[in-house]
């Protein structure tokens, strides 16, 4: 291959340039790929942002949301065992309920369906409706029975960039778990806010591709998903973002104080319970949240159980302490002897027990592009921590073994452990070592938008 002379050049230069000069000449990414002026998610009367979300027993019945033009009102659902043939018998047809919502891409109608009764571990084939058109066929397989092995996918923050850099953690996940039935979201799909977080949600639902209408979607509420009422008076409160209620059909079934920000399932074998952080943290419901988690846990028939927070219990970012979650939930969480806190909130990686207890295990991620600093407190109760790293996490449960692991956006292993049930004799945990990549640090002093607290943004 020959290169021209300025490519030489600029090769050269590239190669010899340390990462602050480099980066002097890169120009920061905007939040999402529509450029201002250009309407790229307007609804129109074909679904689309289908999502199924997992009923509270998740083996007999799903939900699903999805958004299509306003003409649209109370569009059905079908649902069909899935067959080889395409002649797939009648399907069931359920209706759905719908609510408008208005934003930078237009007035558009939100649809929701409840599906009941089904079968147990049985792939079903469905479909949304439009206006005079339908979705593709899904397929969607219910939850099996607690001793059928799960796997499951978690991801820390989406948040920024959906389209540009989330998708490729997606992908990497679905390729490396392809029998995933479940996905865990620890919160801040999207950014939020500035007028532009209609075509946020457009991207959040264009990363993830096939995923949410091939298995169970169960989202923890963020901080990026409520917004600031009254910003920088003393009236200043947060108010749940209009997209929240809409974009999933989820259970319903949560604390009365945070009814539409928290819930709980099953799934094959385990216990999910979905807390909202900033309603602890922010709007007062600490201990309404703790006394809601203790009835949800005290109640689980299963072996293994999850919960599921976007703020951490145990921070791994400087300056970030969020005393009021262990405060009231943390003795909750204890006292249940849960499995696993998978969280988000602070765009790093870091994993710790508390206590000296073998459970729970607290993990913090990141999917998205936004990537901060470790503190050097999380550098010495942690570990392994990592910053400047995009990572996906699978889960495998098997019976009294729950395996876990973190990957970086190309798939390598960077985490992982497993959890051993021992019966009497309790859980413990057994440290994964083998073909983990080594630790990962920032290596810049500042992002391109000259912040130094950030690693990239
Ligand atoms: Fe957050």
């Amino acid at each position: 291959m020959r290169w021209s002379a300025p490519t030489v050049v600029v090769l050269a230069a590239l190669l010899c340039l340390p990462l602050a000069a480099r980066d002097a000449a890169r120009k920061h990414e905007p939040n999402t790929r529509v450029p201002a002026g250009v309407v790229r998610f307007a609804p129109s009367v074909f679904p689309d942002r289908i999502v199924a979300s997992p009923a509270q027993d998740a083996a007999t019945g799903f939900s699903v949301a999805w958004r299509t033009s306003a003409q649209v009102d109370v569009p059905l659902l079908q649902i069909v065992v899935a067959g080889d043939s395409p002649d797939m018998g009648m399907p069931r047809e359920v209706q759905s309920s719908s609510r408008e919502l208005r934003t930078e891409n237009g007035l558009a109608h939100h649809h929701r369906a409840d599906i009941d009764s089904l079968k147990a571990d049985t792939l079903y084939a469905w479909r949304v409706q439009g206006g005079g058109t339908w979705s593709a066929w899904h397929h969607t397989r219910t939850a099996a029975r607690a001793d059928v092995p799960l796997t499951l996918l978690y991801f820390g923050d989406t948040q920024n960039k959906n389209t540009s850099l989330t998708t490729r953690v997606v992908r990497e996940a679905m390729r490396h778990a392809p029998d995933a039935r479940l996905s865990l979201f620890a919160g801040d799909l999207v950014s939020g806010g500035d007028g532009e977080d209609d075509n946020e949600w457009g991207e959040w639902f264009e990363a993830n591709e096939s995923l949410p209408t091939s298995m169970a979607v169960a989202p923890a509420i963020g901080n990026h998903e409520y917004f600031e009422e009254f910003e920088d008076t003393p009236r200043e409160r947060r108010v749940l973002g209009a997209h929240w209620p809409l974009a999933f059909a989820l259970p319903g079934n949560g604390a009365a104080e945070a009814a539409s920000t928290t819930y709980w399932f099953d799934y094959q074998g385990v216990r999910v319970a979905v807390i909202d952080g900033t309603s602890v943290l922010d709007l007062g419901t600490a201990s309404a949240q703790a006394r809601w988690l203790d009835r949800v846990l005290a109640s689980n028939p299963h072996r293994w159980s999850i919960v599921l927070t976007h703020q951490p219990f145990f921070s791994p970012r400087d300056g970030r302490d969020n005393a009021l979650l262990r405060e009231h939930l943390l003795p909750v969480i204890r006292k249940h002897r849960v499995d696993l806190v998978l969280q988000g909130h602070d765009h790093v990686y870091g994993r710790r027990q508390a206590d000296g207890a073998q459970t729970p295990v607290f993990v913090v991620s990141v999917a998205g592009a936004k990537q901060y600093r470790s503190s050097e407190e999380a550098r010495a109760s942690m570990r392994p921590v990592a910053e400047d790293t995009q990572l996906f996490q699978v889960v495998r449960i098997d019976g009294t073994r729950l395996r876990y692991e973190a990957r970086t956006a190309t798939g390598r292993l960077y985490d992982a452990f497993e959890v051993l049930d021992g019966g009497a004799a309790g859980k413990r945990l057994r440290e994964v070592e083998e073909g983990r990549i080594a630790g990962r640090a920032c290596a810049r002093t500042q992002t391109l938008k000259g912040r130094s607290d950030r690693c990239w943004e």
